[in-house]
């Protein structure tokens, strides 16, 4: 049995709804997560506070290897824990977003970060939550999700959530934020974003949480993954294909 056999890769850009998304698979079916972000997000975090410059190559991959890093999948959704401390706010925020971009840019990070992603791949199965979770990660996968939605409903999701958590924050600020980000991690010469060949797109915009769950539960079954049955709340036309 190969390390990908039960993976379920779901990749997009940022907003997309790929953490609730997973966050659903891996409760109703009983699987591991790993959500891949937040690992950049919290070696972007250590470095800012061992005052490791973010450009650093060679530092940063040092922490990367070092990291002692705890994930929990809680109702509220994924806390992160650096060395026995809770970061989830602090990786989280806006600020740990744009360091995690930065250091997820520097190849020998992310080729120090691979192994630590494929050995989470454990029965019962893995819902892997990234960017190149279906190119680099988990190639072999029988699920590939690429979830996008437009720009602007990225923003709006991402201002709803910020604010819930009582940061203040612009739309129009939020907006660029995004164009940049995607396009930086779009650019970037290693693990660029962009759906592996046998990925299967949906588009989350028109869609509510329920129905992308209904989508993706749905083509996991087709494939094998699992015989769950679907919660009949989950809207049947959606999950009919
Ligand atoms: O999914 P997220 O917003 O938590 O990701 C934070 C940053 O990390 C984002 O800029 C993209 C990058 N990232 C990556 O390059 N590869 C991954 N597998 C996951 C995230």
């Amino acid at each position: 049995m190969s390390g990908d056999s039960a993976v379920i890769c779901v990749d997009g850009p940022s907003g997309a709804g790929k953490g609730t998304l997973s966050q659903g698979l891996a409760t109703r079916l009983g699987w591991h997560l790993l959500d891949s972000g937040a690992l950049y997000r919290v070696v972007g975090w250590a470095c800012q506070r061992r005052q490791v410059c973010l450009d650093d190559e060679a530092e940063v991959t040092q922490v990367a290897r070092q990291l002692d890093v705890l994930f929990r999948l809680e109702p509220a959704g994924v806390s992160v824990w650096l060395e026995g401390e809770d970061v989830t706010g602090a990786v989280r925020s806006e600020q740990g977003g744009a360091d995690a971009s930065r250091v997820a840019a520097l190849p020998k990070v992310r080729a120090a970060l691979l192994y630590r992603q494929q050995e989470l791949a454990r029965p019962p199965g893995l819902v892997a939550d990234g960017r190149d979770m279906g190119t680099v990660v988990f190639p072999e996968a029988p699920l590939k999700i690429f979830l996008i939605a437009s720009p602007e409903a990225r923003a709006k999701r991402r201002l709803d959530q910020l604010q819930g958590r009582g940061e203040s924050v612009s739309l129009p600020r939020l907006l660029s934020d995004i164009e940049e980000r995607d396009a930086r991690d779009q650019a970037r010469s290693v693990s660029p974003l962009s759906p592996a060949g046998d990925a299967i797109v949906i588009d989350s915009t028109p869609l509510s949480a329920g129905e992308v769950l209904g989508k993706a539960l749905s083509l996991a079954i087709d494939r094998g993954l699992t015989t769950e049955i679907l919660d009949p709340r989950l809207d049947p036309a959606l999950i009919s294909r």
